[in-house]
Formats: structure tokens, C-alpha cells, sequence
């Protein structure tokens, strides 16, 4: 079994030229014709763009680094390749995707109209960790949106990412890269761990840098308030100077604008618990790991999101702490401090909320 799994993961590229693969590669020439034996099973992680890009075009799947969270991308106008996305994260059809372009001059190719509000905030953040609903044209299928009218579109700020966006002429259409309900990937590891098999290629950009997913914002139907469905990687505080009120939509259970929203996403298998105080939660009989923001003595079992309270550096390590808490066999019980309610505090909060147990 071993051994086919093995040859099965050997790639025999026949080529005319001496063009370069990813992987560990060994050459053989044979008369006038070229090998390249490719053994891909060491490592499906690189850096190679145009292999990325030439993965794309082929309708199959890379996961990418951005500044918030890894994405699973496919090509957003080819619908195939986009069912293989809800198929790889298991993700139920009702839960739209977002694309992502490289330059806000792709807007008009893809968005009716673009209203001026948005064209500012976007000049101020934008590549940034903010995502738009728009009214979408006819290039993106309702299979992208799940139907609505709206797209949800961002221009991601990873060097890598924008590099392969502006070599592929289409959107990339990209949740976050981990199984539908669990906690978001901030490293090419989290997705290899948990999609590798269903995907072809993982770009690896290291972790990172804001390790929360994008603010979404939308505009309410008079246009006259910026509606908040998602808070994330932009602080909330820094959408107050547009000259229009911001509403912060909170939890919806049933018809859900984001099923980010839903009352229950971003969960570790393990049961998750939120205190004000972890030192003043009720103590268990389970061996219990507390997710603190800063480490007040050296307590035991007590594992810091950053090492003098800043909440930028605990949302980096957010998702990469819970997983590890998930992981660890010391542990059952994860019980989390509630963080400061300003700035990356809210979004943080946000996904703690959802990723606490909830009894049925
Ligand atoms: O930071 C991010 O936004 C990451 C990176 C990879 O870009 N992506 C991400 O995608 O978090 P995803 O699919 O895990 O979460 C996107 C959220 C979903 O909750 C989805 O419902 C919402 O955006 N969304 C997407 N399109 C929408 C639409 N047309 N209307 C309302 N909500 C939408
Ligand atoms: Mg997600």
C-alpha cells in the first residue's frame, strides 16, 4: 500500500524544455527528450507563482497566503473550479465566497457600480484586510454568491498573492482554507495538515500577519450607513471618518449575511469555554488550558496571546494558539479571557464567542 501511495505521488514530467518545476526535482536526459522526475510527496509547499499560476488556469486549486488568513483559491469565473472549493472545505452551498483581485482598476470589469464611499475607504486601506459587498454583473455566477445579488470582493496584501493575481486574468474566488466550521489557517502547516489531500498546491508565505479574517462591509439599501456584517483585520474605529454612520450588524442565526455570523464557526473540536477572569472561572475536573492575552505570574497551564497585551500580536496568534490547545493531550477544556473591547479586542471577541461551546 505504501509503496503505490509512493509511485502514485511520483510525477513523470516529459519536456521539451528546461523549464523549472517545484519540488525536489532530478533531471534525465534520454536521447532528444528531457525527464524531470518531480517528487512531490516531500512537499506540496512552495513559492513558485507560475506554477501556482499554470495550477489556476487548469482549473484546479492552490491555497494562498494573505495578510489575514491562508485562502483556498480557484479561478471565480470558472464554476467548476469553484464547486471544488465547497467540495474540498465541505462547505454547505449557501455560504458565498469572496474574490480577490489584485488592483481596484479590475473593479468595473466585474462590479455594476462602484458607489464613492467605498472607492475612498478602499484608496485609504485597500490592499488591506477589508472585504466589500457589492452588486455584482453578470461575469460572477450566482454560484459564487449563493444566489445574492452582492459580491464580496477584497484585494489582499501579501506579496506573494498579489504577485500571482496580477499574472492570472481572472478573480480568485477564496474562503479561508480550513474545513467548513473550523478554526482559520495563518500558516501553509494548518492547511497542509488539514486539506492537503485535496488540493494541489500550497503557497507558502509564512504566517500571517494580521491572523484574522477581513472586516466585511457593505452599505445598507438607501446607501446612507456602512453596515459591518464581519468584524476582522480592520479595526472597526478606523471606518468612523467616511462621513456616514457605521452599524455593526451582531450574530443572525437564521438567514445569515455571513455565515461567518453563525452563532457557531471558527470552533475547536475540543469544548471551548469565555470568561471575563480566567482566574475567577469556576474550576472542572477537566485538565484545563487558559487562553490568556498577556501572562500577569508565571502560571501553569496558562498560554499568552502576547507577551504585553497587545492586541495586533494576539490576533496574529489567535488561530495558531487554539490549535495548538486543540492538539495537546494534556488538555480538555479550553477556557479563554475575554479581551478589551476596542480595536482588534472586538474581533477577537467575536471569534471566541463563536468558537465557544454552546450546549444543544
Ligand atoms: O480574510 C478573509 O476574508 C479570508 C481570506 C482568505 O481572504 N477569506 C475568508 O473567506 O475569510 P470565508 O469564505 O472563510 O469567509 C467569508 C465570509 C463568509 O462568511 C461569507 O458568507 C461572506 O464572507 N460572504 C461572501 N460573499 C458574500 C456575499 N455575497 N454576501 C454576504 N456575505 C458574503
Ligand atoms: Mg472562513
Amino acid at each position: 500500500m505504501f509503496v503505490i501511495s509512493f509511485l502514485a505521488r511520483i510525477f513523470l514530467w516529459i519536456q521539451t524544455a528546461d523549464q523549472e518545476l517545484p519540488g525536489q526535482t532530478q533531471k534525465i536526459t534520454y536521447g532528444k527528450i528531457k525527464f524531470q522526475i518531480i517528487y512531490l510527496c516531500e512537499s506540496m509547499t512552495g513559492q513558485d507563482i507560475l506554477y501556482a499560476k499554470s495550477l489556476l488556469e487548469q482549473g484546479k486549486l492552490v491555497a494562498i497566503p494573505t495578510e489575514t488568513v491562508y485562502g483556498l483559491a480557484g479561478n471565480a469565473l470558472d464554476e467548476k473550479a469553484v464547486l471544488k472549493i465547497f467540495e474540498a472545505k465541505n462547505r454547505p452551498h449557501f455560504d458565498p465566497l469572496i474574490i480577490h483581485l489584485s488592483s481596484l482598476d479590475q473593479l468595473s470589469r466585474y462590479i455594476e457600480e462602484v458607489p464613492d464611499v467605498f472607492l475612498k475607504i478602499a484608496d485609504d486601506h485597500c490592499p488591506g484586510p477589508l472585504t466589500f459587498l457589492m452588486k455584482k454583473n453578470n461575469s460572477i455566477s450566482d454560484l459564487v454568491t449563493s444566489g445574492s445579488d452582492l459580491v464580496a470582493v477584497r484585494f489582499p496584501a501579501h506579496p506573494l498573492t498579489m504577485s500571482l493575481l496580477q499574472l492570472l486574468d481572472f478573480p480568485l474566488a477564496a474562503p479561508s482554507a480550513n474545513p467548513f466550521g473550523y478554526i482559520s489557517p495563518t500558516t501553509a502547516r494548518h492547511v497542509e495538515k488539514q486539506l492537503g489531500e485535496k488540493i494541489d498546491y500550497i503557497l507558502d508565505g509564512g504566517p500571517c500577519d494580521i491572523g484574522l479574517e477581513s472586516t466585511i462591509i457593505g452599505l445598507n439599501e438607501e446607501q446612507s450607513t456602512i453596515v459591518v456584517y464581519r468584524k476582522g483585520g480592520l479595526e472597526i474605529e478606523s471606518l468612523n471618518k467616511y462621513g456616514l454612520p457605521v452599524e455593526v450588524k451582531e450574530t443572525s442565526t437564521s438567514r445569515p449575511s455571513a455565515p461567518g455570523m453563525l452563532l457557531s464557526h471558527y470552533a475547536p473540536t475540543k469544548m471551548l469555554f469565555l470568561a471575563d477572569d480566567v482566574d475567577e472561572a469556576p474550576s472542572t475536573n477537566h485538565r484545563t488550558a487558559y487562553l490568556v492575552l498577556k501572562n500577569r505570574k508565571n502560571q501553569i497551564d496558562h498560554f499568552a496571546l502576547s507577551s504585553d497585551g497587545d492586541l495586533r500580536e494576539a490576533a496574529k496568534n489567535l488561530f495558531a494558539m487554539m490549535r495548538e490547545l486543540d492538539e495537546d493531550d494534556q488538555y480538555d477544556v479550553i477556557i479563554a479571557e475575554k479581551m478589551p473591547e476596542s480595536g482588534l479586542g472586538l474581533a477577537i471577541n467575536d471569534r471566541l464567542k463563536r468558537a465557544a461551546y454552546k450546549a444543544e
